[in-house]
């Protein structure tokens, strides 16, 4: 308690020795506080700066204006919709339609463009690869991969070596249509025998044939085995690979004389091929996909580095 009367005699003597127009400043201004003091700071009952209260003021006014302009409050099954009839789905919609507007001129050209007239025109190429490439990671990514570099048995579409060819038109028949894809009447059909299965060759005789197709790329193989495949090969492989092994794209069946393998190069994976045959299947995408974007897809496949 003493310490506290200490702290106002210390206080009263620091005012006692003010000045004398300081004094009298401190009378004149209201001193009225709201009674709440702590250890001897007492608070004094000012209004609010008028800057303050007007920015408050104005803050209401817009907020009302706001409410009647904007959809704002909500009510049981809606809500108020404001007077400038606004709504953020609108604004999307404006958006949408006018990025299709932007696009129609394009979307209209290659529509009645041939897909050498696309190749032909600079201006329309561009867009239409653009457009395929994000068709492309939409429809395609999952089997091709990202890259379109592919996989084991999903072929690699930058490449030069083609299963059923690289010109626009057999990639476009190619996307129409799919690959052994059964709902298509049009679709690519091809079947490699399943030599084991069906019982055309033994075991020993696939062998064999397996070592004389690594020899035609210089793979590690058996020389005398070779030997032997080699006629077997002539009589139930050169149909559809051709003698020299290098295949046919009317039947889409792989070339066997290049380092480009669809599943794999392996003694076993060819062996395997050969026993039971695979059957790759790609799907149709002209029930799924307007004409446009399977046009769009095939000048992005086709520029990717690989088209013929
Ligand atoms: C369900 C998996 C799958 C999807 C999805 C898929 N493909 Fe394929 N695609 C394949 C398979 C498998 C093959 C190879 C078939 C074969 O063995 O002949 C192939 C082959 C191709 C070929 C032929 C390549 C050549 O060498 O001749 C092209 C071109 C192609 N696909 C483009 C596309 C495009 C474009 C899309 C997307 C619209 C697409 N694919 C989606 C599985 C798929
Ligand atoms: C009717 C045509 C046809 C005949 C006959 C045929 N093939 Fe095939 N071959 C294909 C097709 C089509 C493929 C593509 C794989 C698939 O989808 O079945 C293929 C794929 C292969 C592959 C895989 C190539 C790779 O890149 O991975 C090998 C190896 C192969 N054949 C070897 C043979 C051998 C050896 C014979 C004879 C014993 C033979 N084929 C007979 C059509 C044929």
């Amino acid at each position: 308690m003493s310490n506290k009367n200490d702290k106002y005699k210390i206080q009263d003597a620091i005012i006692h020795d003010l000045p004398e127009h300081e004094k009298s400043q401190m009378a004149a201004d209201d001193h009225s506080t709201t009674g709440h003091e702590w250890d001897g700071i007492k608070e004094f009952d000012k209004p609010i700066p008028r800057w303050w209260l007007w920015t408050y003021y104005l803050s209401i006014i817009f907020s009302i204006g706001y409410v009647i302009a904007y959809p704002a409050i909500p009510l049981v099954n809606d809500y108020t919709k404001g007077l400038l009839g606004w709504s953020s789905r609108g604004a999307v919609e404006q958006q949408i339609s006018a990025a299709k507007m932007a696009q129609s001129k394009y979307i209209d050209a290659l529509q009645n463009a041939s897909l050498e007239d696309v190749a032909g025109n600079e201006e329309l190429m561009t867009f239409a690869v653009e457009g395929g490439k994000s068709a492309y990671a939409v429809n395609c990514v999952q089997c091709h991969g990202s890259g379109a570099t592919g996989s084991k048995g999903y072929p690699n579409l930058n490449d030069d070596e083609w299963l059923w060819g690289g010109t626009l038109e057999d990639i476009y028949t190619t996307v129409s249509h799919g690959i052994r894809f059964e709902e298509d009447d049009d679709t690519r059909f091809s079947e490699m025998p399943a030599f084991l299965t069906d019982e055309i060759l033994e075991k020993a005789d696939i062998a064999q044939v397996a070592h004389f197709v690594r020899a035609f790329t210089g793979l590690d193989h058996d020389a005398d085995a070779a030997a032997a495949g080699a006629e077997i090969f002539a009589e139930n492989c050169a149909a559809c690979h051709k003698e020299d092994g290098t295949g046919d794209q009317e039947q889409g069946a792989p070339n066997l004389a290049d380092a480009v393998w669809l599943y794999g190069s392996e003694f076993d994976s060819i062996v395997n091929t050969i026993s039971a045959s695979r059957k790759g299947v790609m799907p149709a995408w002209a029930h799924r996909l307007d004409d446009t974007t399977i046009k769009q897809l095939t000048m992005f496949i086709h520029s990717r580095g690989g088209g013929q």
